[in-house]
């Protein structure tokens, strides 16, 4: 909770200059918290937290934008994004409407995502 909070305001605070040139250690990073991100909604799946749900399916997509700045000029990558934060706003509206199989289902989609942009960068 505490790290969510600080990621979210580090998102806020960081200026585009930043993520420019530093571009590698700054994905490195997104991504460990985009890790975080999705074990918090692991565990608002097993905890059965809407609140939980959302906050980090939110907090997935703000990290999707912040990482993709820099990779705006491959449409594929950008496509794969695209795709990673419709999951993730699914996920929003299902834990919103507290409908527990759509959670359940969002989080299989935004698990789908992450393994499928991976595979798109490895195969690069
Ligand atoms: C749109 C593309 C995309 C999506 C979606 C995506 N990732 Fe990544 N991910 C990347 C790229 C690119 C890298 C490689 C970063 C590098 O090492 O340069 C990466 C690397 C990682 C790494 C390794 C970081 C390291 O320390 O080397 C982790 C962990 C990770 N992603 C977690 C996730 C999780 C969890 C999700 C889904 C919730 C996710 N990613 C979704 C593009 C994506």
């Amino acid at each position: 909770m505490t790290q969510t909070v600080l990621l979210a305001a580090a998102l806020l605070n960081a200026s585009p200059t930043f993520a420019e040139t530093k571009i590698p250690n700054t994905t490195q990073m997104l991504m460990k918290q985009k890790l975080v991100a999705a074990h918090g909604l692991l565990e608002g799946i097993v905890r059965n937290d809407f609140d939980a749900l959302k906050e980090n399916a939110d907090l997935l997509k703000s990290i999707s934008k912040a990482s993709t700045w820099h990779k705006s000029d491959s449409e594929i990558f950008m496509s794969y994004a695209r795709s990673f934060q419709n999951a993730a706003d699914f996920l929003v509206t299902n834990a919103l409407a507290k409908n527990q199989e759509g959670v359940a289902l969002g989080y299989v989609r935004v698990t789908l995502e992450c393994m499928q942009c991976h595979n798109h960068v490895r195969d690069l």
